[in-house]
């Protein structure tokens, strides 16, 4: 694991779409595993401002989302869908056949079936990865165990709150999700981590300051991995008594 404290979140968002630009450039058939989340949304931002620089395009690119709230349609303007749409998809030359992200509103059980198809037909180049408060990755959630295989978990009581801001009321938060396993997210040739605010603290203490896995905190796995790079900003690095 490679760990660069940037001067701040903005910075960490041009390393990682400077990353995933030379990978979309230098492959033949590049594969991006993305996020959905405030983390990720600078990244689309910094990705479609090269796109529309002329210094990148999408053509040849696929892509599969770590993740999707089961029971929302993909016009449901908080599904994960809707949000790769508005933040990237819509914006760049991709063609929309060459994405996935799992259909919420359908049999859940086909489309899980689907979902890990897909992942394992498609092995990915790269892996945009934010961190929950509570260590999530993806919709791995703490927990005695971790699964392997895209699965569909019941949402931490934890990660309803911290999405309920993008909803009407918590109440509107769904409880169900399809995700990525542990497994397939650490299949990725490279990881990127992207960490910041002090929401994250918790997370990042137990991913940087001792060298232990847990279950507890699913972002631990990616220690396990040997090409994951962490960018963790300069105020939560400080937060954390973080020094590189
Ligand atoms: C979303 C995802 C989540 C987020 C995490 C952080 O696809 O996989 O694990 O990365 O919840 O969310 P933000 O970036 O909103 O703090």
């Amino acid at each position: 694991m490679k760990v660069i404290i940037t001067k701040n979140h903005a910075e960490s968002c041009q390393k990682t779409a400077a990353i995933m630009a030379d990978i979309i450039n230098n492959q033949t058939k590049p594969v991006l595993g993305l996020a959905t989340g405030g983390t990720a949304e600078q990244v689309y931002a910094e990705l479609v401002q090269l796109h529309q620089s002329k210094k990148l395009s999408f053509k040849n690119t696929a892509t599969v989302n770590l993740d999707e709230y089961v029971g929302l349609a993909p016009d449901h303007d908080q599904s994960y869908r809707y949000f790769m749409n508005f933040h990237l998809f819509n914006k760049v030359d991709i063609d929309l056949k060459n994405t996935y992200v799992p259909l919420g509103n359908t049999d859940p059980i086909t489309e899980l079936k689907a979902f890990q198809e897909k992942l394992a037909s498609t092995p990915r180049h790269f892996q945009l990865l934010g961190v929950g408060p509570n260590g999530h990755i993806a919709f791995n959630e703490p927990s005695a165990t971790l699964h392997a295989d895209a699965h569909i978990v019941n949402i931490a009581d934890a990660t309803i709150e911290a999405n309920a801001r993008y909803f009407a009321s918590k109440n509107d938060v769904p409880k169900t999700a399809f995700t990525q396993g542990m497994g397939d997210i650490l299949k990725a040739e490279c990881l990127a981590l992207l960490a910041t605010g002090a929401n994250k603290a918790d997370a990042m203490k137990k991913m940087l300051l001792s060298d232990e896995v847990t279950t507890e905190y699913p972002c631990t796995f990616l220690k396990t991995h040997p090409n994951c790079i962490i960018f963790i900003d300069q105020a939560l690095a400080d937060l954390i008594g973080y020094k590189g």
